[in-house]
């Protein structure tokens, strides 16, 4: 039945984790050089900023650099766009937290940027991350090998889908669809917009950066948006099988607020197996991209089975 899922070997799990780790440390020291200057009074903002940053697995740069690499552009030459997509997701989840909106306690395994500080700062902090994006991704045009014309592309991308047209849209039907009776159509768009198109547009920075035809950006942003279909289903198990010691964040929660979720609307079974779903077609994907399979198909099998 998942044909193909059987045929992703551990090894190739155990070197995108690998790869990841290490992704994790260089992105880590990269990320402080977007966090302005602000003067004495404004101090606490960036402080909030830094204590939200911190603990992230950063699968979304991973991901920005990886495909960067898989289309011929070294892979940290990406840098600053991966740290881009990192600095607008810790924004959204500072801003998911928030008590109007999920209301949680605990994020990155810290408390949430409200409970460490307050909601004032909180909301700003996560307000100057998403700025701080922006710097961010303007900064990839001085490296080296990159055109300016591509880094515009990927600005604009990314200002479409990590707007209304994306996180903050699916966030808004998020929390419109709690306490309301499950819907598949409703549940369909709150995964796509508030976690699986900033998958596809980093999928699709990476290779726009490297220049790759516009076959090969849509086909990776394709690969992307079922990653992160994959991964917000995942995320949905996860609240309902594990522990807030494992994941860092309270588990529980999803089914407390009435959220829309796949547990809710077809149960833990059936949402694993919608999860093998996405994967299968996410790996049917991955025969059309030009190289790093291996790096492509192991990620698929990390996301599906992952434990936090
Ligand atoms: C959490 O994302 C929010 C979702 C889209 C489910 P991650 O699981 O990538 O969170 P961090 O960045 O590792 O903390
Ligand atoms: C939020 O989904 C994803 C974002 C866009 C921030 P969740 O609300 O399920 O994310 P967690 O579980 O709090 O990380
Ligand atoms: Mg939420
Ligand atoms: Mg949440
Ligand atoms: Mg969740």
């Amino acid at each position: 039945m998942y044909l193909k899922i059987a045929t992703v070997n551990d090894d190739s799990v155990v070197a995108v984790k690998k790869l990841l780790a290490e992704t994790a440390q260089r992105a880590d020291k990269c990320l402080p050089a977007y966090l302005p200057e602000v003067g004495k009074p404004a101090q606490h903002v960036t402080e909030a900023m830094r204590h939200s940053l911190a603990g992230g697995k950063r699968i979304r740069p991973l991901i920005v650099l990886q495909s960067a690499q898989t289309f011929g552009l070294p892979a940290d030459a990406a840098m600053p766009t991966a740290c881009g997509f990192e600095l607008l997701h810790t924004a959204t989840l500072i801003h998911d937290d928030l008590p109007t909106i999920d209301n949680s306690p605990l994020r990155r395994a810290r408390p949430s940027c409200h409970t460490a500080f307050d909601e004032a700062t909180a909301i700003l902090a996560g307000d100057a991350l998403i700025i701080a994006a922006y710097d961010a991704l303007a900064a990839q045009a001085d490296i080296d090998g990159v055109s300016a014309r591509a880094v515009v592309q990927v600005i604009a991308e990314f200002g479409r889908f990590a707007g209304a047209g994306g996180v903050i849209g699916g966030e808004a039907a998020d929390i419109r669809g709690e306490g309301l009776k499950a819907d598949r159509d409703l549940l369909e768009y709150i995964h796509l917009n508030k976690t699986a198109k900033l998958f596809e547009v980093a999928t699709r920075a990476g290779a726009i950066l490297a220049e790759a035809g516009d076959q090969y950006i849509e086909t990776v942003g394709s690969y992307g948006r079922l990653l992160g279909l994959l991964f917000q289903i995942t995320d949905d198990i996860l609240d309902v099988t594990s522990s807030a010691k494992a994941l860092g964040k309270p588990t529980g929660a999803d089914e407390q607020a009435g959220k829309q979720t796949y547990p809710a609307l077809v149960g833990v079974e059936g949402a694993r197996q919608h999860a093998r779903d996405m994967a299968e077609q996410a790996l049917e994907l991955t025969e059309a991209l030009p190289g790093n399979h291996q790096f492509w198909r192991g990620l698929v099998k990390l996301v599906l089975d992952r434990q936090a």
